[in-house]
């Protein structure tokens, strides 16, 4: 039943690659096909396993027959030699494409002895060595000097480790008072609410708390301004309290609406505060001296990109070294190999990283191959795999290195996270919200107001109706009027009686 199903896939496959169809009983060919161009899906490799023997491997393809000879020279952590033995990301990859993948485990891959850079080229020609590693070169190059060529990993992005630059103190003093004066939208938006809701306590309660609200004009409305305010920012004096229960009903609720608009307004204030403070000086390449490890391509050419001037070191040490008598003012590295010499770098202190991560354009690391056909298998296995070729390389890195992969084979994880929050980019003027609530609460602050005079003119003409009316009953009767309780000139009224 499995093995219907890998050979229908594998005819499906065959004829994409040929064009042509092929006889269903010619099973033999498809294989050979197959096996030759090493189109092969990573996940339906142990099924193809099952299918084919060594035996019937070696025969189909030549380059299966017989063990492999590489010659390396040292690029951490793309090879390098561990325990006299050759290790790495590129080794790695190159034992699970050739050997596991393409030739089914049937054949070995062989290291010579590390040589300088040069003359393992020499060495390709003069000896028959079949794959040299690490090249570095475009990812889509075909060639490399002449020689078939095939990338096995993408250089991602160039790391940029240099010493922190401090802003000046006095620049940040500066820098902290205009973004303050950036956060004016809120505050003028907790301001006016702050007005409109004083307002409305103020018509609210006036009637039955004359003497904390008082109904004369200018001064209620700004008591009631005073108590909305004072209830926003949770000092609470308690100098003015609303009495009557509606407006303790709406007290509630601006209490509620207040305090979570007066949070948003510290907590931007604070976010303002920490992202001024955080801020330093871009770091950037441009016109400066940077320190690149020597034979390592990919940095060299993004720094001159970068407008940069590139500096050659013989190893880390004396990179380290230039860097701490700041001969250069940063580090341009291989993010990944970076990584691998992140304890020696982990020496210069906490002042010391990764300032910058700059895109390391088409960048890739391979192998050279003395038989084109090496090349090909490979590239046709990273076609057939492409989609999800990340997962391959983090498998295999995993596999074969014993340990969980920290490179960002990943594109997501490559994007750099810098997200700082500036206080004006919070809250902008030019948001719909604002105006809004500002005309909105300006409109309710002039109702109140409006209405707080048209019933106070009201209740004023029925008190004047009543004290005409009494005043006429007072001249009939040759006696003061009853004193009423919400009467303020009573009592005047009734000393001037007595006199
Ligand atoms: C396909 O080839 C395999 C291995 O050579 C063989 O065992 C199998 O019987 C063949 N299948 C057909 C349908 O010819
Ligand atoms: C390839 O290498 C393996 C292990 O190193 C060895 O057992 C085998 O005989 C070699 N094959 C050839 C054809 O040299
Ligand atoms: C860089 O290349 C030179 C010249 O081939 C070689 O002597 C040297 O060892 C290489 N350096 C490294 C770190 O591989
Ligand atoms: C760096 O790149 C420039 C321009 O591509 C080249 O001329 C120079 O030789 C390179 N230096 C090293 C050390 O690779
Ligand atoms: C690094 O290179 C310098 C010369 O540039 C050399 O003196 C030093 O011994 C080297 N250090 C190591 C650890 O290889």
């Amino acid at each position: 039943m499995r093995v219907t199903f890998v050979i229908f896939i594998l005819l499906l496959k065959y004829r994409q690659i040929d064009g042509s169809t092929t006889p269903a009983t010619q099973n033999g060919s498809v294989i050979q096909q197959v096996l030759q161009l090493c189109t092969i899906r990573y996940s339906m490799l142990s099924q193809f396993k099952d299918l084919v023997g060594c035996d019937e491997v070696r025969t189909l393809n030549p380059l299966c027959g017989r063990n492999l000879t590489v010659a390396s020279s040292f690029m951490p952590p793309y090879v390098y030699q561990d325990n006299e033995k050759i290790s790495g990301i590129l080794p790695a990859l190159l034992k699970e494409i050739i050997v596991d993948v393409c030739c089914l485990g049937c054949n070995t891959l062989h290291y010579l002895p590390q040589k300088g850079f040069i003359e393992k080229y020499a060495e390709q020609v003069n000896k028959p060595v079949d794959i040299v590693i690490p090249v570095q070169n475009h990812i889509n190059r075909k060639t490399f000097f002449n020689a078939p060529y095939q990338t096995l990993m993408f250089v991602r992005d160039i790391s940029m480790f240099g010493k922190k630059v401090h802003n000046p103190p006095k620049d940040i003093m500066s820098s902290l008072f205009w973004s303050m004066l950036r956060t004016w939208p809120l505050l003028l938006m907790a301001l006016s609410m702050a007005m409109a809701a004083g307002c409305i306590i103020w018509l609210l309660d006036t009637w039955t708390n004359k003497r904390q609200f008082p109904r004369t004009l200018p001064y209620g409305p700004f008591e009631g301004l005073w108590w909305s305010f004072v209830s926003m920012t949770t000092v609470g004096y308690g100098d003015r309290t609303p009495t009557s229960t509606l407006a303790r009903s709406f007290a509630i609720l601006w209490i509620f609406v207040g305090i979570s608009l007066f949070n948003m307004y510290t907590g931007t204030i604070t976010s303002v505060i920490t992202s001024e403070l955080q801020k330093t000086i871009p770091f950037s390449v441009y016109g400066h001296r940077i320190g690149v490890l020597e034979n390592v391509t990919a940095p060299n050419s993004t720094t001159i990109m970068a407008g940069g001037n590139p500096i050659v070191y013989k190893n880390i040490t004396s990179l380290k070294n230039a860097l701490q008598n700041e001969e250069i003012k940063a580090i341009a590295m291989e993010s990944s190999m970076m990584q691998y010499y992140q304890k020696d770098l982990d020496d210069l202190g906490s002042e010391y990283f990764v300032q910058l991560k700059l895109e390391a354009s088409e960048n890739g690391i391979g192998f050279m191959a003395l038989d084109p056909q090496l090349a090909k298998m490979t590239r046709n296995f990273y076609e057939e795999n492409q989609d999800n070729i990340y997962t391959f390389w983090h498998e295999s890195h995993k596999r074969y290195l014993g340990i969980e992969s920290t490179l960002d084979f990943h594109e997501e994880n490559s994007e750099s996270t810098q997200t700082t929050i500036h206080g004006k980019e919070i809250f902008t003027p030019n948001h719909i919200t604002f105006p809004i609530t500002i005309a909105f609460t300006v409109v309710v602050s002039l109702a109140c107001i409006v209405v707080a005079q048209l019933t106070d003119r009201r209740v004023q003409q029925r008190k004047k109706s009543m004290t005409s009316q009494q005043s006429s009953q007072r001249s009939r009767n040759g006696f003061p009027p009853k004193e009423t309780e919400n009467c303020n000139n009573c009592k005047e009224m009734t000393v001037q009686y007595k006199i």
